[in-house]
């Protein structure tokens, strides 16, 4: 990995340290915008589980925790340090139980079958370790039938669309489409 690769891995990818730090500030006003508009394809509803992978700043998290005001939110995210810039900014719901944020890695979830009916993933998918096994471990723990998933990517992710459809069709997700968004483009499947 070249130099300048492994400044944005530090920054962005897996965010780590200062550098780590400033670059949450910098995602939380950059893809903002995109979030919520992958987040109104979801249609959130009051009682639902969500769970959002690879959270960051933690903005997506608080707009989960208004839409979704009776039911769960969880988060799972690879970086220490957007695990506590993430519940700063969600404080009172991470203490009130309403929000549950973890560090971890999205390969090896932490929580049980079928817990979740909707799941989403922001420029976070393109450094994942293992996507394919990703994508299954999330179907996992997303209730079967009901569960709804939508990976967005914005231009600056570098994630191409092309084969995405299949690699989530063969971790066992039907429906799948893609939408095109102002800022770049959102899967959208269900667990099946
Ligand atoms: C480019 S940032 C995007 C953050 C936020 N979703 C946004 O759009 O501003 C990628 C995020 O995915 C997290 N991440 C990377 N690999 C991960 C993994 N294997 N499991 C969980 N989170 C991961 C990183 O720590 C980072 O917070």
């Amino acid at each position: 990995m070249s130099i300048v690769d492994n400044l944005f891995m530090q920054m962005f990818g897996r965010p780590q340290g200062m550098l780590g730090r400033f670059g949450g500030i910098i995602m939380a006003r950059m893809n903002k915008e995109f979030t919520y508009s992958v987040i109104d394809l979801l249609d959130i509803q009051p009682n639902d589980r969500v769970l959002e992978i690879g959270f960051g700043s933690g903005m997506g998290i608080q707009r989960l925790a208004k839409l979704a005001s009776t039911g769960y939110i969880a988060g799972i995210d690879y970086s220490k340090e957007m695990v506590e810039q993430a519940t700063a900014m969600n404080l009172k719901k991470v203490e009130a139980g309403l929000v549950d944020l973890r560090q971890g890695s999205v390969e090896s979830l932490p929580f049980e079958d079928n817990t979740f009916n909707k799941a989403l993933a922001v420029n976070s998918m393109q450094v994942w370790s293992d996507a394919a096994k990703a994508l299954q471990e999330i179907r996992r723990v997303q209730k079967k039938v009901e569960g709804k998933i939508a990976l967005g990517f914005t231009p600056y992710s570098g994630q191409s669309s092309h084969g995405l459809i299949e690699i989530l069709t063969t971790a066992g997700f039907t429906e799948v489409k893609l939408v095109n968004l102002d800022d770049g483009f959102c899967l959208l499947a269900i667990a099946s």
